[in-house]
């Protein structure tokens, strides 16, 4: 075949390939490298230029050259038709349909326990307490012995607890945290505190009982403290966090470290009164306990119970919440079920 057939074959080869087997970018330039590439067609037509008549060379050569170019010019604008191609599909591909519904981002929320306590302390920052804490690991001593209960005495019975050594348990109740804060204190200086914190006991788990739970204890300490400003405080405390119309009655009771103890409940939050299941028909409900600091207490932690005096209370804040959310059933609190939990 004479050299210009062969080269315009080639063109037209080239030309085919650009215009149909270049369907990408990538496939484009494999083209490019088979036909201009250093080892390429063209560039061994042009290695062959030695067998070609001497004075037919600048023409053969003028030939390769423009078919060469025309090849370039086909590459060069397939290249451009294949990247505004690409761009149309990605565009396409990423197309944001603005009409569509923003997707929500679930926003977690406390606890109902935790809104519970909240609540309290609101309630009791108000009347200007502070908070106090102690240990949930408690010495005998503080848990009990402090308290009025040494070893041996019978309402410890009532506690039964989890030991970790003869003198060392999870505290039973909030009230350690009372002689905690009276022994730290200077005796001269009034205490106004609540200790919130968990408390553990050898229970059931059942629907009223968990051997873990969280209490709210209260202590006031100063001069003239009467069992008047007991009543005021907690009727307040229950005003706010069930409501206004909410009736308390304090009944007499027994603890070892107030003196007078009395239970204090509520009137029924299901019936208000009248008598049904949850309040056993009697119209009422224990909410908490509460008291008189005994003056040996008082004395124990180096306060002089001839000079001032005080009172004191603990209360539960998972019967709380049951009552003031209507649930049924305390295990609910600890399952940690979202279908429970979204509820608040
Ligand atoms: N600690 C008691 C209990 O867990 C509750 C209690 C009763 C606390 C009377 C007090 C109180 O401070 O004065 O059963």
């Amino acid at each position: 075949m004479a050299m210009e057939e062969k080269i315009a074959a080639l063109q037209a080869q080239a030309a085919e390939a650009i215009k149909n087997a270049a369907t990408t970018l990538s496939e484009l330039d494999d083209i490019r490298v088979q036909f201009l590439g250093k080892k390429g067609e063209f560039t061994s037509i042009l290695r062959g230029m030695g067998a070609v008549a001497k004075e037919d060379r600048p023409k053969i050569g003028k030939i390769v050259n423009e078919a060469k170019a025309q090849v370039e010019a086909l590459i060069a604008s397939k290249n451009e038709e294949l990247k505004a191609r690409a761009l149309e599909q990605r565009l396409a591909e990423e197309k944001i349909d603005v009409t569509l519904p923003g997707r929500r981002q679930p926003l977690g929320h406390l606890h109902p326990l935790t809104l519970t306590l909240e609540r309290s302390k609101d309630i009791f920052f108000r009347m200007g307490f502070s908070v106090e804490e102690g240990p949930e690991i408690e010495k005998d001593y503080f848990n009990f012995e402090a308290l009025n209960l040494p070893k041996d005495h019978p309402a410890r019975d009532m506690q039964d607890s989890f030991y970790i050594t003869e003198d060392i348990l999870m505290r039973s109740q909030t009230s350690p945290v009372q002689a905690r804060t009276m022994q730290k204190n200077d005796p001269n200086t009034p205490i106004r505190m609540i200790a919130p914190g968990r408390v553990y006991r050898r229970d059931e788990y059942d629907a009223t009982h968990s051997p873990m739970f969280t209490q709210v204890e209260g202590l006031v300490i100063d001069k003239g403290v009467s069992l008047g400003d007991l009543k005021g405080t907690l009727e307040l405390f229950l005003h706010q966090i069930f409501n206004e119309n909410v009736g308390v009655r304090f009944r007499p009771s027994f603890f070892p470290f107030t003196e007078p103890s009395a239970e204090v409940d509520i009137s029924c939050v299901m019936c208000h009164g009248k008598g049904c299941k949850v309040c056993k028909g009697t119209g009422w409900l224990e909410i908490l306990g509460a008291g008189m600091v005994h003056p040996h207490v008082l004395e124990m932690s180096g306060y002089d119970p001839h000079e001032v005096s005080g009172f004191a209370f603990g209360m539960g804040v998972e019967r709380i919440a049951m009552l003031s959310y209507g649930v049924d059933d305390l295990r609910l609190f600890y399952d940690n079920d979202q279908r429970f939990l979204s509820q608040f």
